[in-house]
């Protein structure tokens, strides 16, 4: 079984990551969910313990598990944030470690795909669009933003790509064309 991890950070668009995580699962994936604190304020990580049948990690610090950080980054042959905020974007690319999700980027080696989705204005700024760059530098591949509706009640760049291209580019980024894979 190919091994996803899935961050989810705090963007209003983690409602979105559940269909993504169901379709992931149905799909045949083993999905491991960590979340941010933020993304716990817009869903509950219980929907995602139902939905991969997996308990969902937040902390470094709340498991029995001492390298919880290493165990997740080893087993997994993609790891995809959905939705990426600004700030997940900022610190990735500064190499920023300071809760699991950042942690994890840092302590994962192989492909990293970005579901960013944000303000249109957010998307914008040359500080985000600078993270961005290094990201893409770094190796790391984005999916969206795309234009359309946002949340904030705006028409404009920062929608998040819709759970069943995600789906698809996890897919594509995973196929190896073996049925075991590690895809690294
Ligand atoms: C209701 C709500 C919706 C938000 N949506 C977004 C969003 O779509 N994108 C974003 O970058 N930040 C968004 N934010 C702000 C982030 O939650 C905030 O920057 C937070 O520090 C991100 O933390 P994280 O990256 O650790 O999850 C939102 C905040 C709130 C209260």
């Amino acid at each position: 079984m190919t091994e996803i991890l899935f961050g989810i950070t705090g963007g209003i668009a983690a409602y979105k990551a559940a269909a993504a995580v169901s379709k992931l699962v149905q799909s045949g994936f083993g999905v491991d969910v960590v979340m941010t604190e933020s993304a716990t304020q817009l869903i509950a990580p219980k929907t995602f313990e139902a939905l991969t049948n997996r308990p969902v990690r937040r902390s470094l610090f709340d498991t029995g598990t001492a390298h919880l950080h290493i165990e997740l980054a080893r087993k997994a042959a993609l790891f995809c944030i959905a939705p990426a905020t600004a700030n997940i974007l900022a610190k990735a690319a500064a190499g920023i470690a300071d809760d699991l999700v950042s942690t994890l980027i840092l302590s994962f080696d192989g492909k990293i795909l970005f579901a960013p989705a944000m303000n249109s204005v957010m998307w914008h700024k040359p500080a985000v669009q600078r993270n961005v760059r290094q990201l893409l530098d770094d190796g790391a591949v984005f999916i969206g933003p795309e234009t359309g509706h946002l949340s904030c009640g705006e028409t404009g760049t920062g929608r998040m790509t819709e759970p069943e291209q995600i789906v698809k580019e996890i897919q594509r980024l995973t196929y190896t064309g073996k049925t075991e894979n590690q895809n690294r």
